[in-house]
C-alpha cells in the first residue's frame, strides 16, 4: 500500500478509508485495552496517534515497539477523539522496520541541547531539531525567492581561492603537500602544490561577487564560508553559509533599504510558511519568538552613524549601565553586548549602523570625505547582534590601491579585483548575511551550533 505522509494524513478528512504511514516512534503508551503510538515521519512537527487493540495484535511485537523505534503502520483513518488533532490511525498491521535498543540517546524527553550536541548525529530525530532544520531549509528557499523576484542572478563564487577576501588572515589552508615536513611557511616549494600557489578555502565570496555584479548589475552568492578564528563563542561558526548580495549603480542609502527589505521578506516567509513549527518553538524554546519576528516586520529599522551610536552608549556607561567591555571612546570596536544594548535596550528595534572608523573595518569599504570613516552599513539585531555586515565599495582605483598597501597587504594578489577599478570601475555595494545568525533568529535558538546540521568549532569536526 502506498505510504501517506504523515503532514497529509493529519490534513485527510478521508475518514473510514485504510492508510499506511511511516515514521518513528517518539512514544508508546499502553493500558490492558488499547495502545497509543505517537509516530512522526519529519514531514511535520505533529505526530499522527496510532491507536492499537493489544488483543489483535502479537504481544511481544507489540511490547518491542519502543521509543525510537522505526515503524510502518497501516489501518483505517479514524476522526480523532484527542483534542489537538484532527485524525489517527485505528491499527490493523504493524510491521517493524527498526527496532531501537534502550540505550537509544535520544529516548528521555528534556534533554540539554549541550548533551544532544555530543549526539549531534541523532539529534535530528528530536522535535526540536526537526523544527530548525525544516525552518532551515524554508528561508533557503526565501533567499533565492527573494533574490529572484528582484533581478538577481545566483551567481557561484568558488569555495577555494588564492585571496583573502576580509584581510584579517583567518584562513583554513588548503594544500596536498606534507607541512609537517616542511617546518616554515617560507621555505615551503608552493611551487609544487597542487594549484602551484598557495590557496585557502575562502572567507567570503564577495569580490568575485563584485565581478559578477558589475558584469550582470545584481548578483547574489549563498554557499559555505570557512573562518579559522579561535572563537568560541554562541554565534561563531569555522563552517558557515553566508548570502552575498552585490549590486552595480547602488548607494548607501538604497543599500540599507536593501538590507531592511531583505531580512523583513525572510521573516515574513518564516512566519506564513513555518506556522507549526514556530509555534512549536515559541511554547517549548522562547515564549517571546512570535512576538519579536511580528515587531521586526513592522517596525522601522533605525539608520545610525557609528559616531551616534559611540555618544549613545558613552552616555548610557556614565548613567550607570556596566557593560564588561568599557566604552573607550570613538574608534573602538563594538562587541555584541554593545550592539545588543543599542538594539534591545534604547532602540527597542533593529538598528543599522553606518559610517564605521576605518581601522575597524575591512580594505575594499569606500571611504567617506572626512577621511576617517567608511560606508559600513551592518545590521544589528535583538538577541544576535551583527547579523548583516554590508558596505559600500571603494570604485577609486588609486584609494583603493592605497588602503590595500597602507594595511601591509600585496596589491599583485587582489590584480584581478583591481581590474574592476581600472575598466569600467563602476560604484556599487553589498552584503553578507551569516544564515545561520537569521536561522538563530527566526527559531528562537540560543547557540549556532544547534541551527547547523553539523557545526564546525575549534577542537570540534565530527563525521
Ligand atoms: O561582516 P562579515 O565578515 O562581512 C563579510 O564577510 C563581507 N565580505 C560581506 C559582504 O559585504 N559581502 O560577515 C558577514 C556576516 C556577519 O554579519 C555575520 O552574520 C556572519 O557573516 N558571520 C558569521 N556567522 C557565523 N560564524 C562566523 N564565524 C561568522 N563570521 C561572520
Ligand atoms: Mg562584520
Amino acid at each position: 500500500m502506498k505510504r501517506t505522509k504523515i503532514v497529509d494524513a493529519l490534513q485527510s478528512t478521508d475518514f473510514g478509508k485504510d492508510i499506511c504511514v511511516k515514521g518513528w516512534v517518539r512514544t508508546h503508551r499502553s493500558s490492558k485495552a488499547v495502545d497509543f503510538i505517537a509516530l512522526n515521519d519529519g514531514s511535520t512537527i505533529k505526530n499522527i496517534q496510532v491507536v492499537v487493540d493489544p488483543a489483535s495484535m502479537d504481544a511481544e511485537m507489540l511490547k518491542s515497539i519502543t521509543t525510537g523505534a522505526c515503524i510502518c503502520a497501516v489501518g483505517t483513518l479514524v476522526e480523532s477523539q484527542g483534542k489537538g488533532q484532527t485524525s489517527e490511525i485505528q491499527a490493523k498491521e504493524i510491521e517493524i522496520y527498526g527496532l531501537c535498543p534502550s540505550d537509544y540517546p535520544m529516548q528521555k524527553k528534556g534533554q540539554s541541547f549541550e548533551y544532544m550536541r555530543e549526539y549531534a548525529h541523532l539529534r535530528l530525530r528530536t522535535n526540536t531539531f526537526g523544527a530548525v532544520f525544516r525552518i532551515r531549509h524554508n528561508m533557503a528557499m526565501a533567499v533565492h525567492q527573494y533574490f529572484h523576484e528582484h533581478g538577481f542572478y545566483y551567481f557561484h563564487t568558488p569555495l577555494i581561492t588564492a585571496s583573502d577576501a576580509e584581510g584579517a588572515g583567518e584562513m583554513f589552508q588548503v594544500t596536498t603537500l606534507d607541512l609537517s615536513r616542511t617546518g616554515k611557511d617560507d621555505q615551503v616549494a608552493y611551487d609544487r602544490d597542487f594549484f602551484g600557489k598557495k590557496t585557502n578555502l575562502t572567507v567570503s565570496g564577495q569580490l568575485e561577487g563584485e565581478l559578477g555584479a558589475t558584469a550582470l548589475g545584481a548578483i547574489y552568492t549563498f554557499g559555505p564560508t570557512f573562518r579559522a578564528e579561535n572563537s568560541n563563542t554562541p554565534r561563531h561558526l569555522a563552517e558557515f553559509w553566508m548570502i552575498e548580495p552585490e549590486v552595480a549603480f547602488m548607494d548607501k542609502a538604497e543599500l540599507m533599504d536593501l538590507e531592511e527589505d531583505f531580512i523583513k521578506y525572510c521573516v515574513r516567509w518564516a512566519l506564513d510558511n513555518c506556522k507549526d513549527d514556530l509555534e512549536f518553538l515559541n511554547k517549548m524554546i522562547d515564549k517571546t519568538l512570535l512576538d519579536t519576528l511580528n515587531s521586526v516586520v513592522k517596525e522601522d529599522f533605525v539608520r545610525l552613524t557609528y559616531t551616534e551610536g559611540i555618544e549613545i552608549l558613552k552616555k548610557a556607561e556614565a548613567d550607570g549601565h556596566k557593560f564588561e567591555f568599557p566604552i573607550t571612546g570613538w574608534g573602538m570596536d563594538l562587541s555584541s553586548e554593545h550592539e545588543r544594548f543599542l538594539v534591545e535596550e534604547y532602540f527597542k528595534r533593529p538598528v543599522i549602523m553606518n559610517d564605521y572608523p576605518a581601522e575597524i573595518k575591512a580594505f575594499y569599504m569606500k571611504k567617506n570625505e572626512d577621511g576617517k570613516t567608511m560606508q559600513g552599513t551592518d545590521v544589528l539585531f535583538p538577541r544576535i547582534g551583527e547579523i548583516i555586515g554590508g558596505s559600500v565599495r571603494e570604485e577609486n582605483m588609486d584609494k583603493l590601491v592605497g588602503e590595500i598597501k597602507s594595511r601591509g597587504m600585496d596589491p599583485s594578489q587582489y590584480s584581478w579585483y583591481l581590474d574592476t577599478r581600472k575598466y569600467g570601475s563602476c560604484p556599487h555595494a553589498g552584503f553578507g548575511l551569516g544564515f545561520e545568525r537569521l536561522i538563530l533568529f527566526v527559531t528562537g535558538m540560543q547557540n549556532i551550533r544547534d541551527v547547523i546540521p553539523f557545526p564546525r568549532t575549534p577542537g570540534k569536526a565530527e563525521f
